[in-house]
């Protein structure tokens, strides 16, 4: 098979803003405890946190984390996280069934966000709670001090404000599941009053409405309309989630959910035009996509505590997906998605960072290691960061149940103008064919090929274990020339690959 790509310097998406490879990490299952927190373990520093989880996040470059959730955070009483640990109490979480000992809270967090070079992302609990705890919250974490709740800060061990500059308001308040469920007018009323209360205090902050909790919502995609007739003029982003699955086992129509997710995206791009015209506005909404991921392995395994069949247990392993081969193909076309709607996705998240289906996974007292979709997702992070090219491809395509054509081979470009690098993220999705690709670059001047990565295995479902860490990992690869303006390198069955040409 053969497929050709254009490649010219001058057609341009867009600036991709870096924090399009953010993460998420809730109070949920072993995310926090026995993930990032684990005072016993040998690797652990002074505040509990996991040596060895923190240099596999600090090596993803992770620009932000969303926390503390998610579901959780929609009854979660933020005040319970502070103060001296043995005095803070434990809670029922409703959302997944589980008891809360609240051992970590915003200051462990925020101290572990340093020590990985990340920033903070904050979700106030639109759920049970409202504007009165958004503002105290607020206060707590960005006022400088001489105020109740700064002061308290203070005397808490931490003198200076964390200036946290994204706030979410609520999480997903569009499904029945969320504890404070609302429709859309009442939670657009809701999160529009709670913006204008935080803006009160500090008018740079940059606030993201919860759209749709997936393209498949009943109130999709008039729950953005009407969110946004009411937020427009106060809030920076609407959040999108949604996760992948193949429960069917096909992984064409598997693979072709990326198409989905383009037309998500669109639709809700399409959405903030059309409430920006009818308010007359001048301002831009941008999507903040803050939870996205592959998510189903562990569905079946984890029906009998979300049902409550196992009473209230304290970090129990939940949402556990283990990741194979195929996923990576999935993640990567995730990714190659966004940075070719980074006009309009300004911020995602996978979701989640560690362990709950995360890239990140450990064992209590054991090892960490990389998942395989730790690869694409690093791929994307370290070298995804730049300018994203308008590519114009040509491929042969296949049909599926969403997409008529889907092209077997998907790419993304990203020329860093510093580095002088175009960087190429590609997909081939066909099962049994290898594809050989041709770029022409356009505009540029091709040097040598500084990196080439390739990701391939003969069993889709390969994984890696804690005993077999690298089952599937990138290789080098070999055989990719940048040759008289063009870019050749062949892409076998079901592969993954980056290419960084100097250019
Ligand atoms: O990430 C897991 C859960 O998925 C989050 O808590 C929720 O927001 C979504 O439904």
């Amino acid at each position: 098979m053969k497929a050709s790509v254009i490649a010219h310097k001058d057609f341009t998406i867009s600036k991709i803003d870096d924090r399009v490879y953010g993460a998420f990490l809730e109070h949920l299952g072993r995310a926090i405890y026995e993930g990032i927190y684990e005072p016993d373990h040998p690797t652990a520093d002074a505040n509990g946190m996991r040596g060895d989880v923190a240099k596999l996040v600090k090596d993803l470059n992770v620009p932000v984390v969303r926390y503390p959730g998610g579901n959780f955070v929609s009854a979660y009483n933020w005040e319970d996280g502070i103060g001296p640990r043995d005095q803070r109490p434990t809670r029922l979480d409703l959302a997944w069934h589980t008891s809360e000992s609240n051992q970590v809270g915003i200051h462990e967090f925020a101290d572990w966000c340093d020590s990985v070079g990340t920033e903070m992302m904050l979700a106030v609990n639109l759920g049970s709670r409202g504007v009165d705890d958004a503002r105290n919250f607020l206060e707590y974490v960005n006022h400088p001090g001489g105020s109740y709740w700064s002061d308290l800060r203070v005397k808490n061990g931490r003198k200076d404000p964390w200036d946290v500059k994204l706030w979410c308001l609520g999480n997903e308040m569009d499904g029945p599941w969320q504890v404070g469920h609302k429709d859309a007018a009442e939670y657009g009323k809701l999160a529009a009053n709670t913006a204008r209360a935080m803006r009160m205090f500090d008018r740079s902050l940059e606030l993201i409405a919860c759209g749709s909790s997936n393209a498949d919502m009943p109130s999709y995609p008039d729950w953005e309309r009407i969110v946004l007739e009411h937020t427009y003029d106060h809030v920076d982003y609407i959040s999108l989630h949604m996760y992948f699955a193949n429960h069917e086992k096909n992984t064409g129509n598997f693979l072709a959910l990326s198409h989905k997710l383009d037309t998500y995206i669109e639709t809700v791009a399409a959405t903030i035009r059309q409430v920006k015209s009818k308010k007359r506005s001048n301002r831009d909404i941008y999507i903040c996509f803050d939870e996205w991921n592959v998510w189903y392995h562990s569905r079946q395994q984890d029906r009998v505590i979300l049902e409550g069949n196992s009473g209230w247990p304290h970090a129990p392993g939940l949402l556990e997906d283990i990741y194979n081969f195929e996923d990576v193909l999935m993640v990567g076309l995730i990714l190659n998605t966004f940075i070719r709607r980074s006009d309009v996705v300004k911020i995602a998240c996978i979701a989640q960072l560690v362990n709950v289906i995360a890239p990140i996974m450990t064992e209590r007292g054991g090892p960490a290691w990389a998942q395989t979709i730790y690869y694409p997702y690093y791929f994307a992070s370290i070298y995804g960061r730049g300018t994203a090219l308008n590519l114009l491809v040509n491929s042969p395509g296949y049909d599926s149940i969403h997409a008529d054509n889907a092209p077997y081979v998907d790419v993304s470009g990203v020329y860093n103008e510093e580095e002088g690098i175009l960087t190429f993220f590609l997909v081939n999705r066909h099962a049994s064919e290898t594809a050989d690709v041709e770029v022409s670059l356009q505009g540029f001047t091709a040097g040598q090929i500084v990196d080439h990565q390739v990701m391939t295995h003969n069993n889709l479902e390969a994984v890696n274990t804690a005993k077999n860490q690298n089952e599937v990992a990138p290789r080098k690869g070999t055989g990719a020339k940048a040759e008289g303006g063009t870019l050749s390198v062949q892409l076998p069955a079901y592969s993954y690959q980056m290419v960084r040409v100097k250019v």
